[in-house]
């Protein structure tokens, strides 16, 4: 197996996590859990900061928080002095409430609501980035109530396929995402906030889709952005002084996979953005990213126990776990594949083929189909690697099971930073209306008269 961050397998075979065992964490917080290796994540943050300010002089890195948000989240990202993506009036209220600066903060979303634009104007984001005319109307509205000047980027669709999931895939042109450039929407939407007394025209953005492996679509797309700013100098005489090519950096699922090769992406889009400069005779801009899953995807291991084991005659054999879709629906989404190590026996070889079932009542409630392990026993604890990303922030309460707790492991500690859910907690916002009240009384039942009568 390929150990991910701090991961080591201690001399008896166990699993340990920044310098903490699984099994004991298992023990000490319950299952499922979600632990979170800072170490890694800090590494990710600075490897991806001084890769790209090696290969480019102005660089900004925001980490996309729709990957993993939370408060202590934000609170590392801010240390790391990184810059913060928020796409929602959720995750702008953690990031503000753990203290982050706004004006490190870039507010995306494609249907912001006017109460976020408001949130946003009001604690003074360092830019909007504009998916859509519509947010333009917003956009103006407020920045003249509020009476402030509002920085935009606008997001470009550039027409570059990545290859990756449809669902996760949003450069190319028929995406609900972003202003078209072929259409001439773009153009248009840059020459509205440049005829604008409150907004600013600040920078270009594009996002091309999610876990791309390849280098060439983000240089194809930073091609394509340049252009357009080389049409946008023509046009309008307006040079835009930010470039900003969003997330997308793929990571390692499975052992024998690679991440993006983080070197090699840093030079080829600032290759592309001084060649184009050179040729169109345009300022070298600010170079902005926002990786999400590369900062945080590795860092995050789940642990679960086993329970239920079935053997399908002449089948498969189901090895049930006390999680599955509601803590990461990834499989059932995306068709995502992980791997999984029994916590207290990583090194022994594998006995059988297996598939790891979730708990939920659904049959594409599975967690991994057919991967070799040991010979499970009920109580056993698996851990399944890379899902710091799009795990806990994408989770749920089907079936009304609590969400599992987070925990950052670092030097021997662990942390708490996201409490497990109770009981209590899935129910707290229920509330019964006064006709549902007891004593329930049968004469009010359309069944029961019904049966009665019959
Ligand atoms: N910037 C923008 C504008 C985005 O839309 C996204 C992700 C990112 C940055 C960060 O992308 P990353 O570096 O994490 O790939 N739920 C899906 C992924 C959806 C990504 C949405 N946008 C999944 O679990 O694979």
């Amino acid at each position: 197996m390929d150990l991910r961050g701090t991961m080591r397998i201690t001399d008896d075979g166990r699993l340990e996590i920044g310098g903490l065992t699984c099994d004991r964490l298992a023990r000490e917080f319950g299952t499922p859990l979600y632990v979170m290796d800072e170490d890694d994540i800090r590494a990710r943050c600075r490897e991806i900061a001084g890769t790209l300010s090696r290969a480019y002089p102005d660089v900004f890195v925001a980490y996309a928080s729709k990957a993993f948000s939370t408060l202590a989240m934000c609170r590392l990202v801010h240390q790391e002095g990184l810059g913060l993506d928020v796409a929602s009036g959720g995750e702008l209220y953690t990031a503000l409430q753990a203290g982050f600066p706004p004006e490190r903060i870039l507010f995306h979303g494609n249907n912001k609501s006017l109460d976020e634009v408001e949130m946003g104007v009001r604690a003074g984001v360092l830019r909007f980035v504009v998916d859509n005319m519509y947010e333009l109307d917003l956009l103006e509205g407020v920045a003249r109530r509020f009476r402030k000047r509002v920085h935009v980027q606008l997001r470009l669709t550039p027409g570059v396929d990545a290859h990756t999931h449809g669902y996760i895939r949003t450069g190319q042109l028929d995406s609900k995402f972003g202003l078209s450039i072929v259409n001439g929407e773009a153009m248009a939407a840059a020459r509205r906030v440049l005829a604008s007394e409150l907004l600013v025209l600040e920078g270009l953005h594009c996002h091309i889709g999610s876990q791309i492996l390849a280098v060439e679509p983000f240089g194809m797309a930073a091609a394509a952005i340049m252009d357009f700013a080389s049409d946008l100098k023509r046009n309008t005489g307006c040079m835009v002084r930010e470039v900003n090519l969003g997330g997308g950096l793929g990571v390692r699922y499975r052992s024998g996979e690679e991440r993006i090769p983080l070197g090699k992406y840093a030079s080829a889009i600032s290759r592309v953005i001084r060649e184009k400069c050179l040729a169109h005779g345009l300022e070298m801009p600010r170079l902005m990213v926002e990786p999400g899953r590369y900062i945080v995807g590795e860092a995050g291991t789940t642990l679960y126990t086993v329970g239920a084991i079935k053997q399908v005659p002449g089948g498969r054999k189901y090895v049930a776990v006390d999680g599955g879709l509601a803590d990461n629906p990834r499989v059932a989404l995306y068709q995502a594949s992980y791997e999984a190590v029994v916590v207290t026996r990583v090194l022994a070889p594998p006995e059988e083929r297996v598939s790891i079932a979730g708990r939920h009542c659904e049959s594409g409630d599975m967690l991994i189909w057919d991967i070799p392990l040991p010979r499970l026993q009920p109580g056993d604890v698996l851990a399944v690697l890379t899902t710091g990303a799009y795990n806990y922030s994408m989770s749920s309460n089907y079936n009304r099971y609590p969400r599992p707790a987070v925990v950052f492991v670092k030097g021997g500690m662990a942390d708490v930073v996201v409490a497990r859910e109770s009981y209590q907690d899935v129910a707290a916002r229920d509330r019964i209306p006064a006709r549902l009240e007891l004593p329930y009384e049968a004469s009010s039942s359309s069944c029961a008269s019904a049966a009665d009568s019959a």
